[in-house]
Parts: C-alpha cells; sequence; structure tokens
C-alpha cells in the first residue's frame, strides 16, 4: 500500500464543495432542481473589471509580476484597509493571494507548529477546521448557539482556551448565520484577547460588502492595541462577484508576514498582473457592489418573510453575507432534512453538520440565486411542510 502524508489524506472532503458539484451534476438530469448550495453570487463580474483584464492581457501584462503583490494594488488595498476598516497596514504588510481561502491557509500554515491549538468558532466555514489540521495543529470549536442567537461571550472562548491554544479565527459577516459582530461580540474577544497575548486573531471578513440596512461590519484590526495581533483575510470574490478569478489578501504584522512570504514564494510565486490590475478597477467599483447589495437584501427580506411563517420552520435574519439559516422542527436531524427536500421538493441546501453545527437541525441555503428561484423555492418548501404538518 502507498504510504502517504497521512495528515491530508485523514482530512474529510469539503462538505459544500462536494455537495454543490453533486447538486450540478443532478441538474443536468433534472432541470427542476433549485440549487441553493453555492457561496457564489450570480451575478456577472462587472463588465469594467473583465474591460481591465483584457486590455491587460492584451497589452502583454502576462508574466511573472512582484511576488507579495503588484505595488499599484498593494498601495489600493492599503488605502481601502485605512479609510474602510481603521486598520493601518502600511502597503508592504499587504499579499496577494489566489483567493482568501488560500490566504486562510498561508496565515494558518505560518503561525501553528504541530500540536498547537486554534480556536475556530462554529457554526462556522467548513474550511476552517481541515486547513488547521492540515497545518499540523488541532481545530478547536466553540459552539455558539442558535437560541442564544449566536452571541460571542467571553466565557466560551475561555473554556476553549489552553496552554496551547495560538489563534483564534473568527468570520464576520459570517457564513453560514449571517451574523455581524455586535458590540458585545467585539468586547469578548478583545477581552480573550487581552487575556493572552501571545494569541493571534484571524479576521476573515470576505463578506464585508454585503451588509445590511442597521448592520455595520466592524474589523477587529481597528481596535488599536489588537491591531499587531490580527491578520485580516478578505478577497474579490463575494463583494465583486469575482469567484473564478481567484484573487485574495491578507494583511499583517511585518514578523507573521516574513514567515507567510516564505511559503507564498515556495507555493505560489505571484498572482497574476493582468488580474490584480482588474482587482484594482474592482476597488472602484462600489456602485456595482451596492447595487449587488442591495439585491440580495431585497432576497434575504423574501426569504426571511416567506421561511417564517411556515410551520417547522424557523429562520435568522441575516445581518449580512448571503446565506438563509434555517432551523427545522421536523423530527430528522439536519442531513436527513436535506434528503428529504431535496427529493420530496427539489429543493438543495448544505446541512448544518458540514459548518460543525452542534444541535444538527439547521440547513443553510444560499440566496445567491435568482429571484425566480427563490420563489419556486418557498412555494416547494410551503407545499411540503404543510403536507407534513397534516
Ligand atoms: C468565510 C469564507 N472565507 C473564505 C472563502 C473563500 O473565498 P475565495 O473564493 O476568495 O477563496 C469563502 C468562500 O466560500 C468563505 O465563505
Amino acid at each position: 500500500m502507498l504510504k502517504l502524508n497521512r495528515k491530508i489524506a485523514q482530512l474529510k472532503p469539503s462538505k459544500s464543495v462536494t455537495l454543490m458539484a453533486k447538486t450540478k451534476a443532478m441538474q443536468q438530469r433534472d432541470k427542476s432542481i433549485i440549487n441553493l448550495t453555492g457561496g457564489e453570487p450570480d451575478f456577472a463580474t462587472p463588465e469594467k473589471i473583465c474591460e481591465e483584464a483584457y486590455l491587460q492581457m492584451k497589452s502583454g501584462f502576462t508574466h511573472y509580476t512582484d511576488g507579495p503583490g503588484i505595488p499599484k494594488l498593494r498601495q489600493a488595498l492599503a488605502e481601502k484597509l485605512r479609510t474602510e476598516n481603521h486598520a493601518p497596514y502600511q502597503e508592504d504588510q499587504i499579499l496577494v493571494t489566489p483567493g482568501a481561502k488560500y490566504a486562510v491557509y498561508l496565515a494558518v500554515q505560518a503561525v501553528l507548529n504541530p500540536g498547537d491549538e486554534a480556536i475556530w468558532l462554529a457554526p462556522g466555514w467548513v474550511s476552517y477546521p481541515s486547513i488547521i489540521e492540515a497545518s499540523g495543529g488541532v481545530p478547536v470549536a466553540v459552539h455558539l448557539k442558535w437560541e442564544e442567537n449566536y452571541q460571542i461571550t467571553f466565557d466560551a472562548l475561555e473554556e476553549a482556551y489552553s496552554e496551547k491554544t495560538r489563534l483564534l479565527i473568527i468570520n464576520y459577516p459570517n457564513n453560514p448565520t449571517g451574523k455581524v459582530l455586535s458590540p458585545s461580540d467585539r468586547e469578548a474577544i478583545a477581552q480573550f484577547m487581552r487575556s493572552h497575548p501571545d494569541v493571534l486573531l484571524l479576521s476573515d471578513e470576505i463578506y464585508e460588502h454585503i451588509i445590511y440596512t442597521g448592520y455595520e461590519a466592524v474589523s477587529m484590526a481597528s481596535v488599536p492595541d489588537l491591531f499587531e495581533r490580527t491578520i485580516i483575510v478578505n478577497g474579490f470574490s463575494k463583494s465583486f462577484a469575482m469567484t473564478g478569478w481567484r484573487l485574495g489578501y491578507l494583511a499583517c504584522s511585518y514578523e507573521i508576514f516574513s514567515v507567510v512570504m516564505k511559503l507564498f514564494q515556495h507555493t505560489i510565486s505571484c498572482t497574476s498582473g493582468f488580474l490584480q490590475m482588474a482587482a484594482v478597477t474592482a476597488l472602484g467599483c462600489s456602485e456595482d457592489t451596492e447595487k449587488m447589495r442591495r439585491e440580495y437584501e431585497k432576497r434575504r427580506n423574501l426569504l426571511y418573510e416567506g421561511i417564517r411563517r411556515l410551520p417547522g420552520a424557523d429562520m435568522l435574519k441575516p445581518e449580512g453575507a448571503f446565506y438563509a439559516w434555517v432551523k427545522f422542527d421536523l423530527g430528522m436531524n439536519s442531513e436527513e432534512v436535506c434528503n428529504y427536500l431535496l427529493e420530496e421538493g427539489k429543493i438543495a441546501g448544505v446541512p448544518g453538520i458540514a459548518y460543525g453545527e452542534e444541535e444538527k437541525v439547521c440547513v443553510r441555503f444560499s440566496y445567491a440565486a435568482s429571484e425566480t428561484e427563490l420563489r419556486r423555492m418557498l412555494k416547494n418548501l410551503e407545499a411540503l411542510l404543510t403536507k407534513k404538518k397534516r
């Protein structure tokens, strides 16, 4: 038998990526399936961004570029982080990566030694625990609760802490719950970080521009005494409908940066120049981002009003991102609910277990889908749930 890397071989496949591919394949055979599994904007990348990439490609900007990112993009990102996020990173503290996912991977690899623990908040993005494991670390989940509105408390963080804790990973606006950091969440995190000076904070802010009326996305890097210990991860996939471009970035202290850079140089070298020039254009596309945000907000309202009145279902009101986090009271666990919805109602969602949800009763539906599809989903769901109640 082949002897392969046990750490990597033992990783579980990403449930959401697998389900997305499986549902797409099913849709080829059955066009009536409503695929709400993907975390992928259904909008086209804004025209201006595509034009810029095309022009740059035509003009020959198609060779290796400065490793950590072209100066124009790093300068623009430093300006954005300073003015929008109140996180005063210099341009040479910013690394442009092929997607935010790889930025998370680089940061976690750079920070953890074998056996070190990293705390992540569940329900949370499927890849955090696997990336921690791939880096030789031990993921420690803090299970936030539906009944407590997924509030973060100092006590819950403290309970997960041990002498081996080196990293706390947070993601707000959150995938899958749609929560943003409330002032009390921020205070709990700050208190925890102040109690443990050798713990670093990784803040994944990839949904920061998809934020609904009445809420704001505040970065923990804006807290002056936490700034040096915070690594921001962000990217272009969600805000600018650029998932396929594979462009993200991280910003961190010089000390962390020098370690991250070594791994980056030996694994990626650089990201493409014409894509980075288009990313500079993207940063100036706030009107397009706002148009998409308004559309997501309309869809959020449609689903929230539609689902909450159905028997056996309850939905958390998303404050940001584009996911409906729905709790089902059908006497089934979330995987059974997903199978039932797919087989009987042609609705495909991702079971809460994929996000480490403890209660196993929630399903995530992405509303990065057309209003027509969402209305069809509501109709099918209503028919199923009312039949079930009878
Ligand atoms: C919380 C979170 N972080 C990171 C990513 C990855 O983004 P990218 O496409 O930039 O790799 C996703 C994508 O689903 C996500 O939901």
